[in-house]
């Protein structure tokens, strides 16, 4: 979400043991919908075809409803940002080809609440930059999300991060960041890729929030296309992301939107 910008209108929430089930309902459903649309992400596809294959899985299969589409009139159901797109793009008739590098965002509403996630996909054959860029945005997401336990300052999740990442001499974007999740898609806090140790809200046990590093493979400055959409990067470099939904635990962290092929990345509490 666009950081900084409106009145913080959607308070803070601590959810409930009930709710938190729901939570997990949804952030399993936005989970599943990457999982499905993998094997469709190949060179010769276009973006508008995945995001109606998305759409009526969501809407069909799993009764749930897209919440980007219509969205502050968004017109589809899934976001796809490619190579310098940085995030919220908007599915039409581009064909992805072969070094492409790909974003998908999905959202769906499941019983009054929200999950959100995204993943990178490489198609067919990448140059070996391009991967590092996508594998340090992942890392950079979880980094992110091993530090989150009850106490943890927002500040010190964003300078931890923003470290990560420029170690490796790539920018993390900062008008855009995570944010707190539930019955509203964006809800407070926002929660910063960057900033400073000891500032900030401090974590308590259930909070849902997204983290959802931006990386640039250039400078950090990015800016919106004419369709009012579509944010890309200025200097038209790559840039990567990667994001999931967190629960804070009493000990620690849950991830609601896990995949399966990202277990090894879970770390014991
Ligand atoms: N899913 C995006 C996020 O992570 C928000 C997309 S808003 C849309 O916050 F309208 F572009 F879909
Ligand atoms: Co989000
Ligand atoms: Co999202």
């Amino acid at each position: 979400m666009q950081a900084l910008h409106g009145a913080k209108k959607i308070p803070t929430t601590i959810k409930t043991p009930e709710e938190i089930d729901r939570m997990r309902v949804a952030g399993r459903l936005a989970a599943d919908v990457l999982n499905m649309i993998s094997e469709y992400v190949v060179p010769g596809v276009t973006t508008g075809e995945l995001d109606a294959r998305c759409h009526r899985y969501i809407t069909q299969h799993q009764r749930a409803i897209p919440a980007p589409l219509n969205y502050r009139g968004f017109p589809k159901s899934i976001c796809t940002s490619v190579n310098h797109q940085v995030c919220h793009g908007i599915p039409g008739d581009r064909v992805l080809r072969s070094g492409d590098i790909l974003n998908i965002d999905v959202t769906v509403i499941k019983d009054g609440y929200h999950g959100d996630t995204s993943k990178m996909f490489l198609l067919g054959k990448t140059k070996p930059f391009c991967n590092r860029l996508v594998e340090v945005a992942q890392q950079a997401l979880w980094v992110g999300i091993r530090q989150v336990r009850p106490g943890l300052q927002l500040g010190d999740l964003g300078h931890c991060i923003q470290r990560y990442v420029e170690k490796h001499r790539f920018s993390v974007v900062r008008d855009y960041c995570g944010h707190g999740i539930g019955r509203c898609f964006h809800e407070d806090p926002q929660v910063l890729h960057y900033g400073e140790p000891g500032t900030g809200m401090a974590l308590q046990p259930g909070m849902t929030f997204t983290i959802e590093p931006m990386v640039n493979a250039g400078k950090y400055a990015v800016k919106v296309l004419p369709d009012q959409w579509t944010v890309v990067t200025k200097d038209r470099k790559l840039s990567a992301q990667w994001e999931h939904t967190i629960l804070c635990t009493e000990t620690g962290y849950e991830v609601l939107t896990l995949r399966d092929e990202e277990q090894a990345l879970v770390e014991s509490n």
